[in-house]
C-alpha cells in the first residue's frame, strides 16, 4: 500500500482512493480456493471516512449473488438496529472477515481467514473508524487474536490496535443469532444502544511501538492496545487491477 495514503495526515480522498484499489485487488483475488466456487468477491460497502464500522463473518447466498454485505434477513435487522439508534448503513462501513463466500454457508476454515485477513487489515487502515463493531465469533475472535467467545465479551468495549491505528473494538452478537431468538434480540437492542456513547468518546491514542502495550483505560472494562494480525500488515504484491473501476461499485458514498 502506498505509505502516504496510510500516513498520519493522508487525506479523505487519498485514502478512499487507496481503498477502491484494494478493491480492485480484492475483486479478482486467488489467494484461496473460495476463488473458485464464489460468484462474486464481497468486498465491503458504505461510507469509507466512517467512524463506525461492522465486521461480520461471510457472505451469504444473497451477498454473494449482489456483490454487497449483509443484503439478506441478518442485514434489515442491522439497518433496524442501525435506524433505532439514529444511524443509516450510508453512515458507516460493513465488511465481514471473508470477503468470498464459504460453499453451503459453512464455517470460515482457518487458512480462509488467514489469506483474508490481510484486506481486512487493510481495510481498517484507510477507513480508520474509531469504533468496530465486530459481529459474532469469528470477527471477534479475529480482531482480539484470541478464542474467547462472544458470549463472554459482548458488549463489552476496549481499545485494539490494527498497525498504527487503533480503535475501540466493541464485539456484539451477529444479527443472525437474534433472528429468531427475541431474547437475543433485546440483548443485541441493549450493545446497540452504547454506540452512540462510544462514538462519542476522543480517539484512542495511537498504539507505542511496542508489539504489545498498556493503554489508557477509560472504560470501566480493561481497555488493552494490542496488535493482532501484525504479521498481515504487509505489502501485498497486486494480482490485477480489472475488478472494481469506481468508487461506486464499492458501494461507498
Ligand atoms: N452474514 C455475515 O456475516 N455477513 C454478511 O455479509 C451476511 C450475513
Amino acid at each position: 500500500m502506498d505509505p502516504q495514503s496510510r500516513g498520519a495526515d493522508a487525506t479523505a480522498e487519498a485514502r478512499r482512493e487507496a481503498l477502491t484499489a484494494v478493491y480492485a485487488e480484492a475483486s479478482v483475488c486467488p489467494r484461496c480456493p473460495l476463488s473458485e466456487t464464489r460468484t462474486t468477491v464481497v468486498f465491503g460497502a458504505g461510507d469509507a471516512d466512517a467512524d463506525l464500522m461492522f465486521i461480520g463473518e461471510a457472505p451469504g447466498a444473497n451477498e454473494d449473488r449482489v456483490g454487497l454485505p449483509f443484503v439478506g434477513q441478518a442485514g434489515r435487522l442491522l439497518d433496524r438496529l442501525l435506524d433505532e439508534i439514529g444511524l443509516q448503513r450510508s453512515q458507516v462501513f460493513i465488511a465481514n472477515v471473508l470477503k468470498c463466500r464459504p460453499p453451503q454457508n459453512r464455517d470460515p476454515q482457518p487458512h480462509e481467514i488467514e489469506a483474508c485477513s490481510d484486506y481486512l487489515v487493510r481495510q481498517v487502515e484507510l477507513i480508520r473508524p474509531r469504533v468496530i463493531c465486530s459481529l459474532g465469533n469469528f470477527s471477534t475472535k479475529l480482531l482480539r487474536a484470541d478464542p474467547t467467545g462472544i458470549t463472554r465479551l459482548h458488549g463489552k468495549p476496549e481499545i485494539r490496535a490494527i498497525g498504527a491505528r487503533a480503535f475501540r473494538l466493541y464485539p456484539i452478537y451477529h444479527p443472525a443469532a437474534a433472528l429468531y431468538t427475541p431474547s437475543m434480540l433485546e440483548i443485541l437492542r441493549v450493545d446497540f444502544e452504547r454506540l452512540p456513547g462510544l462514538l462519542a468518546l476522543d480517539p484512542p491514542p495511537p498504539p507505542a511501538p511496542a508489539r504489545t502495550q498498556r493503554a489508557a483505560v477509560e472504560e470501566p472494562e480493561p481497555e488493552r492496545v494490542t496488535e493482532p494480525n501484525a504479521d498481515a500488515v504487509t505489502a501485498q504484491t497486486p494480482v490485477g487491477s480489472n475488478g472494481a473501476e469506481s468508487a461506486s461499485q464499492l458501494g461507498l458514498f
